[in-house]
Formats: C-alpha cells, sequence, structure tokens
C-alpha cells in the first residue's frame, strides 16, 4: 500500500511532468499559429506594403525610396525627411540612387543617368560650376544632360523630377 501510494505519486509526478513537456509541445506545434502573436508578423521581411518595385528596389520605409529605380520603367520616390536623403535639401548638394545621380542644383532639382557616357565612369555633381563632371577623362555635362567636355560625345539620360508640393518627396520618372 505505501509502495503503492509512492509510486502512484510518483507516477503522478512523472504524469505532471510528462504533460508540461507534452503542453509545451502542443503550443510549439500550434505556436506557429497561436503562441507567435508578438511575432505573428513576418512583415519586416516581406514588406507587406510592399510597394510596385518590380524588383528591382525594395520599398522599405527605411531606405526612403519608393517605386522602381532600374530599368526601362523608371518611377520611383525619394523622402526627403529621411535620413539618406535630408542633405539632398541642401541647394549643391546630391546623392545616388542606383544608376541615377540627383542633384539639388541651384534650387531645381535635376536627376540623369550617373553613368559617363564615354566609358561608363560615375559622374559627380560640381557645384561650383553647376554641372557634373567624370573624374575618369575629364568629361563634363550641363545639368541638362548635354556634353559639355569631351571626350564624351553623347549626352546622359536625364529624368523627370517632381517635388511634392510641401518639398518633403521628389518624384523621378522615364
Ligand atoms: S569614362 Fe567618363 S570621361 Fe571617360
Amino acid at each position: 500500500m505505501e509502495t503503492k501510494q509512492l509510486s502512484r505519486g510518483q507516477f503522478l509526478k512523472q504524469l505532471g511532468l510528462s504533460s508540461a513537456a507534452l503542453m509545451s509541445f502542443y503550443c510549439l506545434g500550434t505556436g506557429l499559429t497561436a503562441c507567435s502573436k508578438g511575432s505573428d508578423d513576418p512583415a519586416p521581411t516581406t514588406s507587406p506594403s510592399g510597394t510596385t518595385t518590380g524588383g528591382n528596389t525594395s520599398a522599405s520605409a527605411d531606405t526612403g525610396i519608393t517605386g522602381t529605380s532600374k530599368g526601362t520603367s523608371i518611377d520611383f520616390t525619394i523622402d526627403l525627411t529621411n535620413s539618406n536623403f535630408k542633405s539632398l535639401k541642401t541647394e549643391g548638394s546630391f546623392t545616388y540612387v542606383d544608376d541615377i545621380i540627383i542633384a539639388n542644383a541651384k534650387g531645381a532639382f535635376v536627376a540623369l543617368s550617373k553613368i559617363c557616357t564615354h566609358q561608363g565612369t560615375t559622374i559627380d555633381f560640381r557645384s561650383g560650376t553647376n554641372d557634373f563632371k567624370c573624374s575618369n577623362h575629364g568629361s563634363e555635362f550641363k545639368i541638362d544632360g548635354s556634353v559639355q567636355k569631351d571626350p564624351a560625345t553623347k549626352a546622359l539620360t536625364v529624368y523627370k523630377t517632381e517635388l511634392s508640393t510641401n518639398g518633403n518627396s521628389l518624384r523621378i520618372k522615364a
């Protein structure tokens, strides 16, 4: 009897442990839907509010870029309040988004292909002369994309820019 009660207690104890283990297994098993409410949204990896990027540029809120910035259907918007683009509000500053150079050229935003038409080197914006220069062989381009100085002979591709009325976002499109 004494041994029976002991073994029963042990049995119950073991049962308790095993049921707890079962419970945790159950929780793990169903946890994919029930237990992960906190992390239920694997949204950050799949960016649910994903814009139409065509698989080109991600539309994460962190980058400050929304839209397509590569390929032939370029049409994207940059958030000028985003830390990546804040400085672009300053006249004379410039930045790159994929193969595009965006410059605040004396108050007017311009966006052109950053690829020098001579041999493909990335060009820079020069605020002092309000134009673009390729450091490789010295080609220069006006802000309208036309060649100012050879050896390049072909103009840069120019994109349309559209500043929002509040001045906080800039749309660039082909
Ligand atoms: S690659 Fe630009 S000037 Fe030659």
